[in-house]
């Protein structure tokens, strides 16, 4: 049987790939810079610099990609985060060249790459299924792609192995995807996407299909071999936490461009756009009206914003505030009733319905809230200096 033709261009494309690096191989992709084996200590490469320059592209009336321009230095991981359909995965398929751009271009190491084909780029691929060969073991799946590079059989199955010792199924060498559980066949397809030694790394939503602790795992796992191996990567999901663990900086995109592109902490503490503020983090979203140019009535009281928080906004406001700026206690009477509580650990996020329907999270320790179960009644209040306003929504 050859090659399942169901995972298409995705199987090909995950270990299709230009030259390697070390002179064992030729090919007539991107002239790497580095040399030694994959996880090798020789390994001198810190990657190549990868740019999305003005990206547009269009299916029929659909406007996938809107102008998306982004730089990557070489050795960084950056995420691609955003709602379903805004584009990530149509900008990930035009860098690894299985889709075409309408306009834009990308460029490696400063070299515009557009034109070249996928096989020629040198780019590993993991997709969101694992797209393993299914009638082939774990080895030669992570061997194929050395196979189509010309590397003799003894080079392949020794290199295969050390790609399999990587990610630790050195046991599972011979057992073919249906005998390996879904963390495994990720793990594989990682290797096989690693064998190649690619001077880029995509990964779309590697880590979806995986149940919570695994995924938690592999996540260590790949932000490990990536920060040793110091392949420039890029990521693809729509988990801001597994964006803001894995990521040196996140690209928020919407509608087919980036709302704000930065490194995790500014994303949370300096959100660019409501979108961003919301799409980041969990966010409460509480009605309020501005009584003057910097004060807003909200939860029963009247509080004073910072200068310029409220420029350009007038009478009905939105106070966007993160679980962690709100703060309860219990009160007879108060002006909400507690409707949950999950505990995280530090601290117990306390679900809270105040009049109006209105829903919010506030963050607590945990050690304080044991008062706060479902049908008390408490008193939330916001200090000012964490309000941010938007217009209301319509
Ligand atoms: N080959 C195609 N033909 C027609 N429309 C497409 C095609 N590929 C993508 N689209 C459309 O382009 C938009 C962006 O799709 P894309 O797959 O890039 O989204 P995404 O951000 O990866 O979403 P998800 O998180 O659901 O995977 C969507 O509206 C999608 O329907
Ligand atoms: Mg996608």
């Amino acid at each position: 049987m050859t090659p399942d033709t169901t995972t298409g261009d995705k199987t090909a494309g995950a270990v299709a790939g230009g030259a390697t690096r070390g002179g064992v191989l030729k090919g007539g992709g991107i002239k790497g810079r580095g040399s030694g084996r994959p996880g090798g200590a020789d390994r001198d490469s810190a990657g190549l610099s990868l740019t999305l320059r003005g990206l547009y592209r269009t299916f029929g009336t659909t406007r996938a990609l809107d102008g998306l321009s982004l730089d990557i230095q070489p050795g960084e991981f950056v995420a691609l985060l955003g709602p379903s359909g805004c584009g990530k995965t149509t900008a990930l398929r035009i860098v690894a060249g299985f889709e075409t751009a309408d306009s834009g271009s990308v460029l490696v190491d400063g070299s515009d790459i557009s034109a070249m084909p996928a096989a020629k780029r040198d780019m590993g691929m993991v997709f969101q299924s694992y797209s393993l060969f299914p009638n082939m073991p774990a080895i030669d799946n992570v061997a194929f792609g050395l196979r189509l590079r010309k590397l003799r059989g003894p080079d392949r199955h020794r290199r295969a192995l050390e790609l399999l010792d990587m990610v630790g199924l050195t046991d599972q060498a011979r057992q073919y995807p249906h005998q390996l559980s879904g963390g495994q066949q990720q793990r594989v397809a990682l290797a096989r996407a690693l064998a190649i030694e690619p001077q880029v790394l995509l990964l779309d939503e590697p880590l979806s299909a995986l149940d919570a602790k695994v995924r938690l795992q592999l996540r260590e796992q790949i932000k490990g071999l990536q920060q040793r191996l110091g392949i420039t990567t890029l990521f693809v999901t729509h988990d801001q936490e597994e964006a803001l663990s894995m990521a040196d900086r996140v690209g928020v995109m919407r509608s087919g461009k980036f709302e704000q592109v930065d490194v995790p902490d500014q994303l949370y503490a300096n959100p660019r756009t409501a979108f961003v503020a919301e799409f980041v983090g969990t966010m409460n979203r509480l009605p309020g009206t501005l009584t003057s140019a910097r004060d807003v009535a909200v939860l029963d009281s009247v509080l004073t914003v910072r200068a310029g928080a409220a420029d350009g906004l007038a009478g009905d406001v939105d106070v966007l505030v993160r679980p962690e700026g709100l703060r309860i206690k219990a009160q007879p009477g108060g002006n909400g009733i507690v409707t949950d509580r999950a505990f995280l650990g530090s601290v117990s996020r306390i679900g809270v319905r105040l009049c109006g329907a209105v829903a919010v999270k506030v963050d607590h320790p945990s050690a304080h809230a044991g008062d706060f179960t479902p049908g008390a009644s408490v008193q939330v209040s916001l200090p000012a200096e964490d309000a941010v306003l938007v217009a209301a929504r319509p």
